[in-house]
């Protein structure tokens, strides 16, 4: 799949964000190693904090349905500025995908390539926790 195939993908989430608050939809279309793609759009709520991205939605998603490896995120908003992944959707990416390639497109499919890695340097992950941390959980 082509850069541009995955973008579209995100780009047909556009209409189905739900973002009465900020007037700001966004959509995005996540790959996964076997070349299953989710999407997602963000979901607002009234109680703000709640409100969810596209890249989590795309995320949980997949995850959900059995996923944990992934290979490309594409995000796109409808805006002329290329539309960059939160600091939450960074580090929940990072916890699956620290190498992920990721797309940020503006409305008109021009994009920006970055790789995980660049977005969140000297990431927090699952090693960053241990061994001994972790059998004593
Ligand atoms: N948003 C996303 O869904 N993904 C991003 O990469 C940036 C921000 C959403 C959150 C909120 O619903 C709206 O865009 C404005 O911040």
């Amino acid at each position: 799949m082509t850069p541009e195939e995955l973008i579209e993908q995100a780009r047909a989430m556009l209409p189905r964000a739900y973002a009465p608050y900020s007037g700001f939809p966004v959509g995005a279309a996540l790959e996964c190693a076997d070349g299953t793609v989710y999407t997602g759009c963000n979901v607002e709520n009234a109680a703000y904090g709640s409100s969810l991205c596209a890249e989590r939605t795309a995320l949980v998603k997949a995850v959900s349905e059995g996923h944990r490896h992934f290979i490309r995120l594409a995000v796109i908003g409808n805006t002329e500025d290329f539309c960059t992944p939160c600091g939450a959707c960074r580090q929940m990416l990072y916890e699956f995908a620290p190498d992920l390639t990721v797309y940020m497109a503006n409305r008109r499919g021009e994009y920006r390539t970055a790789s995980l890695g660049e977005l969140l340097p000297q990431g927090f992950g699952p090693d960053a926790l241990g061994s001994e941390a972790r059998s004593s959980t």
